[in-house]
């Protein structure tokens, strides 16, 4: 495991069972927007709910960076005075998106469209993840952008006088993409319209308020240059992809039973849900509400016997895009053959989810066939307890951490601090279920 400094190894023994109600902390792509557009927007804001994990308190740091005053009031509730579309400062140093690629990519288009340039980059593991897919449409509205080989950070970011609005159809389904051209586009002369073709997350154009409509089955995202963008209370549901693991977790560990409270259910996000759910999953969803004008509600799971759904492939993806590596531990403990294709941008993830996945369900003793875009297995019975690498990868620890539960016998998680970059208190969740 060269260059992967591991700090902290979890044990984890087969579980009898979960029991409790728990709740989840807030959604991590909610919190970074709400961080960005408080910070462009007149006036003060306020955000409850917020999810204190590394990867959103990178954006605070970087907007701190660019003189916006952050502060703290409770544990998860914090206060942001906007300064408006152009009231960043240029910041004295590089900033530092940490491990968050939602934290360099939405903010590059924001810094696209400042009167200054800034030069911004993270970890070890960012400075490996591709940027020319947000580089690309940014040129094409006029920024200049100096990067390292293979357009990675550190990105040095020069914006134009003006940015020209473009029209700019997704080569690959990204939301990350997606919200880096329309913050541009709210900088730049005339309408930006971003088509995509397979549905990915729509929070940037919800919580903007920018239009958006379906023409010949492809979804149509547009922003006016110069739209404002106003202060608010916003309210973080609890994040889907983090409840993902505690569903499944209930779902495979037998007498189990896991009251998961107000959790987003917002459609661009629980594709695993559906999936789950036909796959047999006894999964109650209660007090459906709408918060902050986001659908949530409770998840009440309980134990059951799985049966795959032969392949999973198509529109689907982006929508289950962060819960693969736990749906393929909730397929190895289940019936039938298990097929996942055209999820090749998983490789681009904080490591190669890909190569993560198999080389883990391996070592359960799984003969898993890896494809350049998904992989495919036979599940078995009798599966090993082992040592799992979580290539510092929260969602990869913490999938492998649920796996541990189910499997019998002692494993062990390498490197489980990386759950803090999502999830600060997944471990200790996972511990309190058992009592
Ligand atoms: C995110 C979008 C997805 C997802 C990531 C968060 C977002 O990335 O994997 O965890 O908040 O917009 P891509 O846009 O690269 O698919």
């Amino acid at each position: 495991m060269l260059g992967i400094f591991y700090i902290m190894d979890k044990q984890i023994s087969h579980a009898k069972y979960l029991k409790g109600e728990i709740s989840i902390p807030g959604d991590k792509s909610i919190s970074h927007r709400a961080v960005m557009f408080s910070a462009i927007a007149e006036g003060e804001s306020t955000i409850q709910g917020f999810l204190y994990a590394a990867d959103p308190r990178s954006t605070i740091e970087c907007f701190r960076d660019l003189g916006i005053h952050i502060q703290k009031n409770t544990k998860n509730e914090i206060c942001i005075k906007g300064k408006g579309l152009y009231g960043l400062k240029k910041p004295s140093k590089t900033l530092d998106a940490g491990n968050s690629g939602t934290t360099i990519r939405l903010i590059a288009g924001i810094l696209s469209g400042q009167t200054f340039s800034t030069t911004i980059s993270g970890d070890e593991y960012l400075i490996k993840r591709p940027m020319k897919r947000i580089i690309d449409p940014l040129t094409l509205m006029g920024v200049k952008f100096e990067s390292a080989q293979n357009g990675t950070a550190p990105l040095t970011i020069h914006p134009p006088k003006k940015l020209q609005a473009i029209t700019y159809e997704l080569p690959i389904a990204s939301a990350q993409v997606k919200s880096a051209v329309l913050l541009a586009g709210l900088y730049a002369d005339g309408i930006t319209e971003v088509i995509e073709n397979e549905p990915s997350r729509n929070h940037t154009e919800n919580m903007l308020g920018l239009e958006s409509s379906i023409r010949n089955g492809k979804t149509i995202i547009s922003v006016d240059g110069g739209k404002k963008v106003f202060a608010k209370e916003f309210f973080i549901p609890g994040d889907p992809s983090s409840a993902a693991f505690f569903v499944v977790a209930a779902l495979l560990i037998p007498h189990s039973e896991v009251l998961i409270k107000n959790v987003s259910l917002n459609p661009s996000r629980t594709g695993f849900l559906n999936i789950l759910i036909k796959m047999g999953g006894d999964i109650q969803i209660e007090n459906k509400r709408e918060n902050g004008g986001e659908p949530i509600g409770d998840l009440a799971v309980r134990s059951s016997q799985l049966k795959n759904i032969e392949i999973i492939s198509g529109d689907i993806i982006p929508n289950i895009i962060d819960e693969i590596p736990i749906l393929a531990v909730a397929a190895a403990f289940s019936e039938n053959q298990f097929e996942i294709r055209g999820a090749a941008d998983l490789r681009n993830k904080e490591t190669d989810r890909i190569h993560a996945v198999c080389s883990n369900l391996k070592k359960m003793g799984i003969d898993v066939e890896e494809f350049q875009d998904g992989f495919a297995f036979l599940p078995k019975k009798n599966l090993l307890s082992n040592r799992f690498e979580s290539f510092g990868d929260h969602r990869i620890a913490m999938a492998f951490g649920i796996a541990s539960l189910a499997l019998q016998g002692e494993s062990t998680v390498r490197g489980v601090e990386c759950a803090d970059i999502s999830f600060p208190n997944f471990w200790q969740i996972l511990d309190e279920l058992q009592k």
